[in-house]
């Protein structure tokens, strides 16, 4: 690897530069992903060569532990992780003027780069910390009266439940939650069922697109479509598709997105961006204070207060990262990956998979449970005897330890993983 030394030389000239020549993924990477290109082949099993490149650009991969719960967060890239150094750097010679005054002008490129890879217009993208600062700031800033319902299910994120309950307690919505026993290979059975719980006093459809818990992709697009024909609108959590599933924002039609970015993208934590349809930004109201709160650009959910920008710059490394392997060979990679192990795992005895293997309902993440041995202990033997870090799920109708590979994870850990599955359900 070069010496991180050059890279800081030309430190301000290169604040701006994630997205041009000069890019740290250009200087780092790019010479390797160009001939691991040349090695590609369309038959996915005959790639390692390829993806033994993308490994090596994760410091990850070098671990002593397997990580194998990029579900929960993912690491970054070296190029990524170099661009933090930088920008720390630079900021640290004056904050108020390179990270407020140089830095800073970074952020209209970045949304622009941000709207391009969700296809949208880049007047709909505000960049924040994290899904939850995202979803939070469209939970909390509907305009909703008492009465109105709110149609979820027990299988979302804490963090939204929770505030949809708060709105409850305080200005008396209605939170209704219901249930799915996953997996599901049934895009209709979804569709119906939110069909089945929404009222005349139904103004919202919460859809968490990839479910944490398990890896179920639920069909939003479909689920949207029904909605609208109601004069319901939509919000989508896109927490685990973003940066995983190959699709642009406008496809899942919904009204309202948020999303993390250190997952799947594999952006720094505490990376985050919001998604607002153009004509419903006014009526958003943000969670932090704003001179034009019911005003129609979308840089009001941006009063952030001080903060890092240096993370946030250093998401268009990450961008140019996964873009340089693409979203649609990302996907394919990592449903590989998932399929890879948890096919082995289902010929164990006393193994089960708790996700369809299918890629229309499920990608990188598959719960797995061995019976008689609770999801905690399983999670602790596996890093314990084989280091291998996995989390374990105990959450309503769901009890298994969930598994999630990423773009860097090697096939002889998948292999170390089915080999500690079997060794432990022997006994
Ligand atoms: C479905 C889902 N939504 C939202 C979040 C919250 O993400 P963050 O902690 O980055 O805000 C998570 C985190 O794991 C999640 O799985």
């Amino acid at each position: 690897m070069h010496s991180r030394r050059s890279f800081f030389k030309n430190s301000a000239a290169l604040s701006l530069g994630a997205f041009g020549t000069s890019s740290l993924f250009n200087q780092i990477h790019a010479a390797d992903f160009q001939k691991a290109q040349s090695y590609w082949k369309n038959d996915q099993t005959d790639n390692e060569a390829y993806w033994s490149v993308i490994q090596d650009a994760y410091s990850a991969s070098k671990s002593d532990i397997i990580i194998l719960n990029n579900g929960g967060v993912s690491p970054s890239p070296i190029s990524v992780q170099v661009a933090l150094e930088k920008y720390n750097i630079e900021a640290a010679q004056g904050p108020s003027y390179y990270m407020w005054r140089v830095q800073d002008t970074g952020r209209e490129p970045l949304r622009a780069r941000l709207a391009n890879l969700a296809g949208c217009d880049f007047e709909e993208i505000a960049i924040n910390r994290n899904a939850t600062e995202a979803l939070n700031t469209i939970i909390y800033g509907l305009p909703l009266q008492v009465g109105d319902e709110v149609i979820g299910t027990l299988q979302d994120y804490p963090n939204m439940i929770q505030a949809y309950k708060q709105r409850q307690l305080r200005e008396g919505i209605v939170y209704k939650q219901i249930s799915f026993e996953f997996p599901i290979e049934d895009d209709e059975q979804i569709v119906n069922a939110f069909r089945n719980a929404i009222t005349p006093r139904t103004k919202l459809i919460h859809i968490t697109h990839i479910v944490n818990w398990v890896g179920q992709i639920l069909p939003a697009a479909k689920i949207a479509k029904m909605a609208h024909e109601k004069g319901i609108e939509v919000i989508v959590d896109g927490a685990h598709s973003f940066g995983l599933l190959d699709y642009k924002i406008p496809d899942l039609d919904c009204d309202y997105f948020g999303t993390s970015l250190h997952k799947f993208l594999s952006a720094l934590v505490g990376s985050g961006m919001m998604w607002i349809k153009k004509e419903k930004i006014s009526k958003i109201w943000p969670l932090i204070c704003n001179s034009e709160p019911n005003g129609a650009n979308i840089r009001k959910f941006e009063s952030l207060g001080t903060r890092s920008f240096c993370i946030e710059q250093a998401i268009g490394e990450a961008i140019n990262f996964h873009e340089s392997i693409g979203s649609a060979r990302k996907q394919e990679r990592i449903h590989f990956l998932k399929k890879y192990w948890a096919e082995k795992a289902l010929q164990i005895p006393r193994v089960k998979i708790h996700t369809s293997l299918n890629p229309t309902f499920s990608c990188a993440i598959a719960g797995v449970s061995i019976e008689g041995i609770t999801p905690a202990d399983l999670e602790q033997k596996l890093l314990k005897d084989y280091k291998i870090h996995t989390v374990a799920i105990v959450w309503e109708n769901i009890s298994c330890v969930r598994v999630t590979p990423h773009v860097y994870t090697k096939l002889e850990d998948l292999d170390k993983l089915v080999d500690a599955l079997k060794a432990i359900a022997a006994g």
